[in-house]
């Protein structure tokens, strides 16, 4: 059993069945992971992952998402290379991403992830490992950590199991997502795979210069889910699940005039503990956080986003031991799915 997909570039490669086998693999691995804190024999993954070596490439800061990957990685026993920073990298000399990916594949790694500044990369060094299979023989799947302020599926991933964890359900969900919509790549990898769940309906809470994309709003047109667009914090309060992010300063153009927007725009969505006490609206944020979420939330039964940064080894690790093993079995598509299941 595997997913349908053998790149994650984007969480509209994700279906249903594969969100639905990835959540249940996720619970699985953290029970795992549970037990080998208690017992040191446990070691189910040892003999599958001793050999494997992962790459794992990252051009533009992070803290959470490289070292949940290094830890997924490591949790397996395999062989991590880390490349830490788009100065101490050939990408500063002017190489291309298909070379570098190329070039990294090569070195005999089976699984390659990537973090990049440009939008777009992600799509570039996954089409680089398709050329790589053409060349060798040998597939290396890709994994997108965040391309720009496009998409960042492992996010969108790791946060549905949280909903699931947090909620107990995935459907018939309020949820709330607030701040910058525009630039948070966090926000449209979840809204595109939250939209693969029956009855789940949105609020988009942001300034207007920082709202949510058309491509993204497309989406969930084209399959008739409803949304609503607000322009103020308190609108987006009553939800099950409401989304912080930050307002992503690295996006805003580095002259006066973009960092003085920045400044302008930073503190417009702010969350604080008063506004969600006596509520049971579901807490989260991807971090880091800078100034619009309170941390006296962070002692507040709401706060789920500590447990939703630990939810990124396991998730990681479903997802890896997943791409690892790609069902060689036709798929089928989320219609057929969806009739087996009883949904339609
Ligand atoms: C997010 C990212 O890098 O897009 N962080 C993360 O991966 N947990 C969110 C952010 O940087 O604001």
């Amino acid at each position: 059993m595997g997913v349908s997909f053998s790149h994650l570039v984007s969480a509209s490669d994700i279906t249903r069945r594969d969100a639905d086998f990835l959540v249940e693999s996720a619970h699985g691995m953290k029970e795992e992971m549970e037990r080998r804190r208690t017992d040191l024999n446990v070691d189910r993954w040892r003999d599958d992952f001793r050999r494997k070596r992962f790459a794992n490439l990252f051009y533009e800061p992070s803290t959470r998402t490289r070292f949940s990957f290094e830890g997924a990685m490591r949790n397996f026993g395999a062989g991590v290379s880390t490349a830490d920073g788009f100065q101490f990298s050939s990408l500063i000399k002017g190489e291309s991403i298909r070379d570098n990916t190329l070039i990294v594949a090569g070195y005999d790694h089976d699984v390659v992830v990537m973090r990049h500044p440009d939008a777009g990369s992600a799509k570039q060094a996954a089409d680089a490992l398709d050329e790589f299979r053409n060349m060798t023989g040998r597939h290396v799947p890709f994994i997108n950590a965040g391309d720009g302020n496009n998409e960042h599926p492992t996010q969108a991933l790791l946060d549905v199991f949280t909903i699931q964890e947090e909620c107990r359900r995935l459907t018939d969900l309020h949820v709330s997502l607030a701040g910058d919509l525009k630039n948070g790549r966090t926000v449209h990898s979840l809204t595109k795979l939250l939209s693969l769940y029956e009855n789940v309906r949105f609020t988009f809470a942001s300034p207007e210069e920082l709202s949510m994309p058309d491509n993204v709003k497309k989406v969930l047109d084209a399959k008739s889910i409803a949304y609503r667009e607000v322009r103020s914090i308190e609108d987006a309060i009553d939800a099950d699940v409401l989304y912080m992010t930050r307002v992503q300063k690295e996006r805003f153009p580095n002259t006066t005039e973009g960092q003085a927007d920045y400044e302008r725009l930073k503190g417009s969505f702010v969350l604080d503990a008063p506004m969600v006490a006596k509520r049971d609206t579901v807490v989260m944020h991807p971090l880091p956080r800078v100034e619009e979420l309170a941390t006296g939330i962070d002692y507040m039964k709401n706060g789920a986003y500590f447990r939703q940064a630990q939810n990124g080894i396991p998730m990681r690790m479903a997802l890896i031991h997943a791409l690892m093993h790609v069902d060689q079995q036709p798929h089928e598509t989320d219609k057929e799915y969806a009739i087996r299941r009883g949904i339609l």
